[in-house]
């Protein structure tokens, strides 16, 4: 396909996703006001005038997604990659489970697993329900939906999102020279970063380490469906990593740090700094901050009281590169796309 009709395949495909997503929660909320209405004064009111700049911020976020496939970073059809077999099966499964996550989060009970689900042995900082999700990230099924459902959060800017960490890991990768070097991903869920990373760096060998056994079958899952190494996927706790000193090129962690307590997140930090190669680096991927857009705020307020994440508050004016700065890593650059920001930090 010529390169001008790819691209607005592309852009078409995320307005697309955009409509989908904004209107799932346009009905969604609706019904809940008839059905589970939210007490009244629990949300600070977003202005009319952020939606303008959400949705520029998305845009730009296209743009720069498509720049960097037509750069050649990573291959067009990662633009196009979407897991539709799941969005057909899950996605009525979304919309049937939304009421128990109303009722959970107006009972305001936020540990509530189901019979099946073992909780022993996990930190208690993760034994929640985050996201107000059934069975936190300890089932099947929340590993069936989550991918859907913060696609859907996101109006299908989550992968844009994720693709930020490539072109600086790549750069980096390019520049070490290493025949096949090892990438980690931290937390790394049900694998969408890992398939990113496949596709990008084909020549690394790639590990990633979870907490969760179901989130990891799900990655195995995902990961096996296309040729390519199979990423050796770990179930452990980011705050002992089960590696040796020093045996990374790079280090990524995509949307873990604002689920950690201050503490454990210096703890991973330092944990990465260890397992990470002197002239190795460590790219990090979260939510933005309240200082990178103030007038992102109310909604940023509002966030840890809708979505159950008990630690966002503090992450959101949590100094990171203070924290990579301590764990020993410097020359930290600190970038924004969209509700992201981006940390990427060289050891040695
Ligand atoms: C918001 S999800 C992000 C997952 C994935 N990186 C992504 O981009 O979708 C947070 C992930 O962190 C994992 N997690 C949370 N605390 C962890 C810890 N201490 N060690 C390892 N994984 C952890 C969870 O199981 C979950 O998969």
């Amino acid at each position: 396909m010529p390169d001008t009709l790819t691209k607005f395949a592309y852009q078409t495909f995320q307005q697309g996703k955009q409509a989908f997503g904004y209107t799932h929660k346009t009905l969604i909320n609706r019904l809940r006001e008839i059905v589970s209405p939210v007490e009244p004064g629990r949300t600070d009111n977003v202005p009319a005038s952020i939606f303008a700049l959400l949705k520029q911020r998305m845009d730009d976020l296209t743009d720069v997604d498509w720049q960097d496939a037509d750069a050649g970073i990573y291959p067009k059809d990662l633009l196009f990659d979407n897991p539709w077999d799941d969005f057909f099966k899950y996605y009525p499964m979304v919309v049937f489970d939304t009421p128990s996550v109303w009722e959970r989060s107006k009972q305001e009970r936020y540990q509530d697993f189901g019979p099946d689900v073992n909780t022993a042995g996990y930190p208690s900082y993760y034994v929640q329900n985050f996201h107000h999700q059934t069975d936190g990230y300890l089932s099947a099924m929340s590993a069936n939906l989550y991918d859907l459902q913060v696609e859907l959060l996101f109006n299908g800017s989550a992968d844009p999102m994720r693709r930020r960490i490539l072109a600086p890991l790549k750069r980096h990768i390019d520049g070490l020279g290493v025949p096949v070097p090892k990438v980690l991903d931290v937390a790394c869920g049900t694998g969408r970063t890992l398939k990113m990373l496949r596709d990008t760096i084909a020549q690394a060998s790639l590990y990633g380490v979870d907490l969760s056994p179901t989130y990891l079958r799900k990655a195995n899952e995902l990961l096996s469906k296309d040729i390519g190494a199979l990423p050796q996927l770990i179930q452990a706790n980011a705050e002992a990593l089960p590696y040796v000193d020093n045996y990374f090129e790079a280090s990524v962690s995509v949307f873990l740090f604002h689920e950690l307590p201050a503490a454990v997140r210096q703890t991973v930090i330092n944990e990465c700094y260890r397992v990470t190669k002197p002239k190795g680096v460590f790219i990090v991927c979260d939510s933005i901050q309240k200082l990178d857009t103030p007038e992102f705020a109310p909604m940023m307020e509002n966030f840890p009281t809708v979505f159950h994440e008990p630690y966002y508050r503090h992450y959101s004016t949590d100094d990171i590169t203070g924290r990579l700065e301590s764990a020993g890593f410097h020359s930290v650059e600190v970038s924004n796309h969209f509700m992201s920001k981006y940390w990427v930090a060289k050891k040695g």
